[in-house]
């Protein structure tokens, strides 16, 4: 059946860091929507029409639902940890409560749980690490498959260095990645991403897997962490004496290409950041993760400079927020201390389009492009007095963004829509 959603609708086509001419915004607009996909998106008034359903945001703003490209399933009763940088952070907080994962119930029910916080706070995608336990991801495909939720996920490949009951084996985690991109990858709107934590926690026998499940569907997405932490850079180059650099050791297993996603990238070398360019991989930046780990600056102009197109994601429950909207502020304000500026409509645009083009899924979601899935985001600028106050003093609509941006978290999510289906009840 169709709907007409009415509102303010912003919608980008172009990246603002490229080009003037590079979103579209109807004061009075609406999207067509059937059966969860956009068939037109327009003023309101040439697209409605007697006897159409018809459901009303105005004055709130309408944009392609947030993706999140770099989140953590089992952590979220991690977030807010107190003390610690990666390292101790992993072991003292992180590796306990992934092993509860072990558990299908326990699973089960924060799968649920873990897809209702992203909707409420925006997010109709995420890129989402599992636990070790195979049990994890098919908790988290279920459940998003049940709500017709499009989500990339893979379970943590992870032999060495933590507790027991968080460790697969090489043979294990291969087996189980494999069936479980068997069961679940492009069921519906199911995508998986082959997920060695870092080289850390993998031996080169598993890497050795990872590379061989990466060969044989290079479809998939890969996804793992770079340079982050200072002393992790360290510890890793101790663990593979002869790579170059940390990059290198992903290299050495064939897994730089444009489906790997490295989060954080922070503490990169010249070699590192070329390679990077040259295979069409991705960093991933996690402003909130990497201030509250005291992990470092991430340089995003220098990165795009050179070629990379980033992603930009919450990471909790390293990450301290899970709107996507207090992730732009901290980058934002980490972009300022690099002497670097995070506009507005480039904020949004790389909260949406830009990290589906991060993903190459620009053409399924992160725009209002007619054949997209209806993933929305209602956006209420007014959402608290303190915004409501600012935003007497707002004139423009990169103004009223940036109150968003700096001001907003779930509260100022009216709605969210996911394959046309609102999120929020009540
Ligand atoms: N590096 C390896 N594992 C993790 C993790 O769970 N969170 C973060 N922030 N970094 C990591
Ligand atoms: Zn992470």
């Amino acid at each position: 059946m169709q709907q007409l959603i009415r509102g303010r609708v912003l919608d980008f086509h172009a990246d603002p860091q490229d080009t003037a001419d590079n979103h579209r915004f109807w004061e009075d607009g609406a999207i067509l929507v059937d059966d969860g996909r956009i068939v037109a998106v327009g003023d309101h008034a040439e697209l409605t029409r007697d006897g159409l359903e018809e459901i009303d945001h105005r004055p709130h703003l309408i944009l392609a639902g947030f993706i999140d490209p770099h989140i953590h399933f089992p952590q979220l009763q991690v977030i807010a940890s107190w003390g610690a940088q990666l390292l101790d952070w992993l072991n003292t907080y992180t590796f306990p409560a992934e092993a509860e994962f072990a558990d299908p119930a326990h699973a089960t029910r924060m799968a649920g749980l873990f897809l209702d916080q992203l909707t409420a706070h925006g997010t109709t995608t995420a890129v989402a690490f599992c636990s070790s336990h195979k049990a994890s991801a098919e908790a988290l495909f279920a459940a998003a498959h049940d709500r017709d939720m499009a989500m990339i996920a893979g379970k943590v490949m992870m032999d060495r260095n933590a507790p027991a009951a968080v460790l697969d084996t090489p043979q294990q985690g291969y087996d189980d990645s494999a069936a479980l991109i068997q069961a679940w990858h492009g069921k519906g709107r199911q995508r998986y991403a082959i997920t060695p934590r870092f080289a850390i926690t993998s031996s080169p026998e598993q890497m050795e897997a990872v590379g061989a499940l990466a060969r044989a569907h290079p479809d998939c997405h890969v996804q793992t962490h770079l340079s982050e932490n200072v002393d992790e850079i360290e510890y890793t180059l101790s663990l593979y004496p002869k790579a170059r650099d940390y990059l290198d050791i992903y290299e050495g297993y064939g897994l730089l290409s444009d489906k790997l996603l490295l989060g954080h990238s922070i503490h990169l070398e010249s070699r590192e950041i070329a390679r990077m360019a040259e295979s069409g991989s991705h960093a991933v930046f996690c402003p909130t993760s990497n201030l509250f780990l005291g992990s470092g600056l991430f340089d995003a102009d220098g990165l795009r400079a050179a070629g990379i197109v980033s992603g930009i994601a919450t990471d909790v429950g390293g990450g301290t927020s899970w709107s996507m909207l207090q992730t732009l502020a901290e980058g934002y304000k980490i972009l300022q201390m690099r002497g670097q500026k995070l506009h507005p409509l480039a904020a949004f645009h790389w909260a949406t389009r830009g990290n589906a083009l991060t993903l190459g899924m620009e053409a399924e979601i992160g725009t209002l492009a007619p054949g997209s899935a209806a993933d929305l985001v209602v956006l209420d600028a007014r959402a608290t007095p303190a915004m409501a106050l600012r935003m007497e003093k707002a004139e423009t609509l990169a103004q009223e963004l940036f109150i968003l941006q700096i001001m907003g978290d779930d509260r100022a999510v009216a709605q969210t829509y996911v394959a046309g289906r609102p999120q929020k009840t009540g």
